[in-house]
């Protein structure tokens, strides 16, 4: 039943390789918004400006500054309107390079529409106040950003003179996906339809579940236990030696100063960060991501497997684990591993726009006051060890925003936040949830078609976000057909009178 501009679609997908994402919701790496592709392939848009309400929740408050959106009309018809597409700013600057690049440009091509991607506020150059302290982060919330984006599809509805019945249609993967549900049930008068990709639709405080994903994810790809065994080992191993012989470890693990003396804090801040890299590898596996380096393209879950079960040499598990530690801070341009946890509170402490252009402190803010998702080791205890418990991330809303931020503060946040929305249980119609079996985040999401009609893909196999970057030739079966499914969604609701 799939008509034969399915196929044409496939045909242009599979032969079309550029493309890449990039963003991880984690202390590290957060609001990466990543890029589809290089810069020197396509020109990309100049940014626009548009003068946004500082406060929707008070309509007295006629405070306004600029938010930064990016436009693309190259496929639109004027005289013949088709669709508006709108790409939902997340955690961190908005890339124009999405407003060239991605499937959901695949799309837009298509149906002839017309691309918006609005930055989402308090990230990149969107800056509703003077600085980031506590009380000017006031404003920041999912909600004042629904506001923002309700805001601008009058505007532009205005602002084009568009027709009445025009169908806007909004994209966004992890946390804009969220947002995406969540614009469409707010604001179903504005917003047609959506497709939510990789969407944490359910807010915890406690996210166990993620490293839980890791760890079977691992043992997936691989197929066996293997890998995960020698990462187990090798935890253990690190674990020992950093009381016995901690120089071992220092030096293995090029970290940026000797354990001696340090607090709890500095090695829960370690451990994490060894996990972390095991975090990043599995979210990204294979993800069709850009990245300069060519050289990295490798630092797969099978090629990072196979360096910790490599028996040759009869190597010992921990200096496995600090190979690919090594290929990490390499990666990332790092000389050293800094797992100190008094430099890194006073960074997210810093209030000044230059001082968080990647938005790091944002988010945190976010996940202290609506969110939670704490990537704890609680769920995966046995693998990486109890090192980064609840306590650990709380403390860190604490030392960070002020003591108010506690756990009874954060926990009442939460679920606050799951009371709003809805979570899982959310009511709404024209959704496509997209999600990936080896992505950890599809564990606070929604994997099947729901009884009102909302329908879900779940891709085995694939990481976060995997459906937004434009296709590769190596993707799976899985993915390529994903991509037109969404794209079958789309057309449906478009044919809709
Ligand atoms: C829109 O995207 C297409 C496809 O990448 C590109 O060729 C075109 O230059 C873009 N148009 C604008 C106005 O940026
Ligand atoms: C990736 O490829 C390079 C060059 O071929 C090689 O030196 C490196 O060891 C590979 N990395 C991994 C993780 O396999
Ligand atoms: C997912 O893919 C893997 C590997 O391709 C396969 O072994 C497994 O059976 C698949 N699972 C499902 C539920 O289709
Ligand atoms: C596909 O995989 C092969 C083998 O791993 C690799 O050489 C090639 O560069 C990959 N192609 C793309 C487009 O990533």
């Amino acid at each position: 039943m799939r008509p034969l501009i399915l196929y044409l679609l496939l045909f242009i997908l599979v032969n079309r390789v550029y493309g890449n994402r990039h963003f991880r919701l984690g202390r590290r790496e957060n609001g990466n918004l990543g890029a589809p592709g290089a810069f020197e392939d396509n020109e990309t848009p100049a940014p626009k400006w548009f003068s946004q309400k500082l406060d929707h929740s008070n309509p007295s408050d006629l405070r306004t500054w600029n938010q930064r959106y990016y436009m693309n009309d190259s496929f639109y018809d004027y005289e013949d309107p088709g669709p508006i597409f709108l790409m939902i700013g997340g955690e961190g600057p908005a890339d124009p390079r999405w407003m060239v690049k991605g499937t959901w440009i695949e799309y837009a091509k298509l149906f002839k529409a017309l691309c918006f991607n609005l930055e989402h506020r308090y990230y990149g150059e969107s800056r509703p106040t003077t600085d980031l302290s506590v009380k000017n982060l006031q404003f920041l919330s999912s909600q004042q950003a629904l506001a923002d984006l309700a805001n601008f599809i009058n505007a532009m509805n205005q602002k084009l003179k568009l027709r009445k019945n025009v169908k806007w249609m909004v994209f966004g993967g992890s946390y804009p996906g969220s947002l995406a549900a969540w614009l469409r049930m707010k604001y179903p008068h504005l917003v047609y339809g959506a497709v939510s990709s990789s969407a944490p639709l359910l807010a915890k405080v406690d996210f166990m579940e993620y490293f839980q994903v890791v760890v079977k994810a691992l043992r997936e790809k691989t197929g066996g236990d293997d890998c995960v065994n020698h990462l187990k080992e090798g935890m253990q191993q690190v674990d020992m030696m950093l009381k016995a012989n901690p120089e071992v470890i220092e030096k293995e693990f090029k970290v940026c100063s000797p354990f001696q003396g340090v607090s709890a804090n500095d090695l829960k801040n370690f451990f994490n960060s060894i996990a972390d890299d095991f975090a990043d590898l599995v979210q990204y596996n294979e993800d069709n991501r850009f990245s300069v380096d060519e050289k990295y393209k490798n630092v797969t879950i099978n090629t990072v497997c196979k360096i910790l079960t490599d028996s040759e040499g009869n190597k010992a598990a921990y200096k496995k684990l600090a190979e690919f530690n090594a290929i990490t801070l390499e990666k990332s341009h790092e000389t050293c591993m800094d797992y100190n946890y008094g430099k890194m509170i006073n960074e997210l402490r810093a209030v000044e726009w230059k001082e968080n252009t990647g938005g790091a402190r944002q988010w945190m803010y976010q996940t202290c006051t609506e969110f939670g998702f704490y990537q704890t080791s609680s769920g995966a205890a046995d693998i990486f060890g109890n090192h980064f418990d609840l306590d650990f991330f709380v403390q860190q809303c604490m030392d960070i925003f002020g003591q108010k931020y506690n756990l009874d503060f954060i926990r009442n946040a939460v679920a606050w936040t799951n009371t709003k929305y809805g979570a899982l249980d959310i009511e709404v119609t024209r959704v496509v949830y997209v999600q990936g079996s080896v992505d950890p985040w599809h564990a606070l999401g929604i994997l099947k078609t729901q009884d009102n009609g909302a329908p879900a893909i779940y891709i085995n196999g694939t990481a976060h976000c995997a459906n937004m970057y434009s296709p590769s030739d190596n993707d799976s079966t899985e993915l390529t057909e994903a991509r037109v499914e969404i794209q079958q969604f789309l057309d449906s609701w478009l044919r809709e009178p």
